[in-house]
């Protein structure tokens, strides 16, 4: 292949930051810069440092919210249920059941990907306790609309903006507002860690709980390894889990942040813009609509491909060195998420027409021109 889909953008800074930490730290688990790595994510994102937990990947972020939601809502009489756009990774669905709770498959609105509200409206049952908001292909499509629909209904929000670092809703950057917000740091998302992810809690309770979850709930223990000490008689009160992140990871984390700004975000949204203008005008093309007020910081290029002619552009494309990819299959499409036969016509119409084109900062604007080309070629 002569392109990649996407791929890590690091050098000689985050390799310096490393062997700072290999060389000279003299401790590479999680210590003082790991609690840096919250701190300059809690500046970037203009909140209190105590409010970022810092996680190994996005996938534990994902459970460790779900499960201190759980923790926190009332009890159910059936199985907490939580309700969760199809069209997203499978980490998002595999944290809830990791969390003891019911993944409950909604349907997306055709024109964005993202959670259909009014169709999550008609799943709610006694045993809902939150939505799992997906922020799919870096996009905050009705975000304060799907926060307001949950305080109506009484509703938890673990917002999963594994694709979203950067962006901002209605002036807000995502991750400055919300309830539990979940981001991946891993080897390909906006910044990296090589892998990592964090949550930014906006419920007290919660935060406590999670933060001491991802250190195997032994109490309060954070603080001491963010000193530099160990916890050796502190209590453990309930189920925790080995989720904390390094001081490597936050080392290369670090240096990306830095980078961000004036790196990564002009290089995702050029090459994101002359996608837009090449193939908004595309006979057999849709891009998925964004709202004029959101500034998306596109993680990945997602594309309709209409009249069942997917798999033909794929095929042209692959044809010519460039790789593609899908996201994502539909989770009520997988045998263990799915067993009740559930059916979602405008996901699963979606599934068949969506395919992801390469974006990354690694690639020149000549490659998205050739990308486009070959996809005018083959649907005229
Ligand atoms: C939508 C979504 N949620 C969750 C995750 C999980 O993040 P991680 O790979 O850091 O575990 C990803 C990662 O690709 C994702 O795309």
């Amino acid at each position: 292949m002569k392109m990649r889909l996407s791929r890590s953008i690091v050098g000689s800074e985050e390799a310096k930051a490393v062997s700072r930490i290999l060389l000279e730290d003299g401790y590479l688990g999680m210590g003082a810069e790991t609690k840096r790595f919250e701190e300059d994510i809690a500046s970037f994102l203009d909140v209190d440092p105590d409010q970022v937990i810092s996680t190994n990947s996005g996938t534990a972020a994902l459970h460790l919210s779900v499960d201190a939601v759980r923790a926190t809502s009332g009890p159910t009489e059936g199985i907490p249920e939580v309700l969760v756009p199809s069209l997203t990774f499978v980490a998002s669905f595999q944290a809830i059941t990791a969390a003891g709770c019911k993944p409950v498959p909604c349907e997306v609105y055709a024109e964005s990907g993202t959670l259909d509200i009014e169709d999550a409206a008609r799943r709610i049952t006694p045993n809902t306790i939150a939505i799992l908001h997906v922020d799919y292909a870096s996009n905050p499509w009705k975000l304060d609309e799907v926060y307001s629909f949950a305080k109506e209904k009484g509703l938890r929000v673990v917002e999963d903006a594994a694709h979203a670092f950067g962006c901002r809703h209605h002036g807000r950057r995502v991750g400055s507002f919300g309830d539990m917000v979940c981001f991946s740091f891993d080897g390909i998302k906006n910044i990296t860690c090589g892998e990592g992810g964090c949550i930014v809690a906006f419920h007290k309770e919660s935060a406590r709980l999670a933060k001491d979850a991802r250190l195997l709930s032994v109490e309060g223990d954070t603080a001491k390894r963010f000193a530099g000490a160990r916890s050796w008689d502190a209590d453990v009160k309930r189920q925790g889990w080995r989720y904390h992140m390094s001081n490597i990871m936050a080392a290369i984390g670090r240096v990306q942040l830095q980078r961000f700004p004036k790196e990564f975000i002009p290089k995702r949204t050029l090459r994101a813009s002359v996608y837009a203008q090449r193939l908004c005008k595309q006979k057999g093309v849709l891009l998925f609509e964004t709202d004029p007020k959101d500034f998306i910081v596109p993680h990945i290029q997602v594309i309709r491909v209409l009249d069942g002619k997917k798999d033909c552009v794929r095929d042209a494309l692959e044809k010519e060195g460039i790789p593609t990819g899908l996201h994502y299959k539909p989770n009520h499409m997988h045998s263990f998420f799915g067993k009740d036969g559930i059916r979602l016509p405008v996901t699963e119409q979606l599934f068949s027409e969506i395919m992801t084109l390469p974006l990354h900062p690694g690639m020149s604007c000549q490659d998205v021109e050739e990308v486009c080309g070959v996809i005018k070629r083959t649907l005229g």
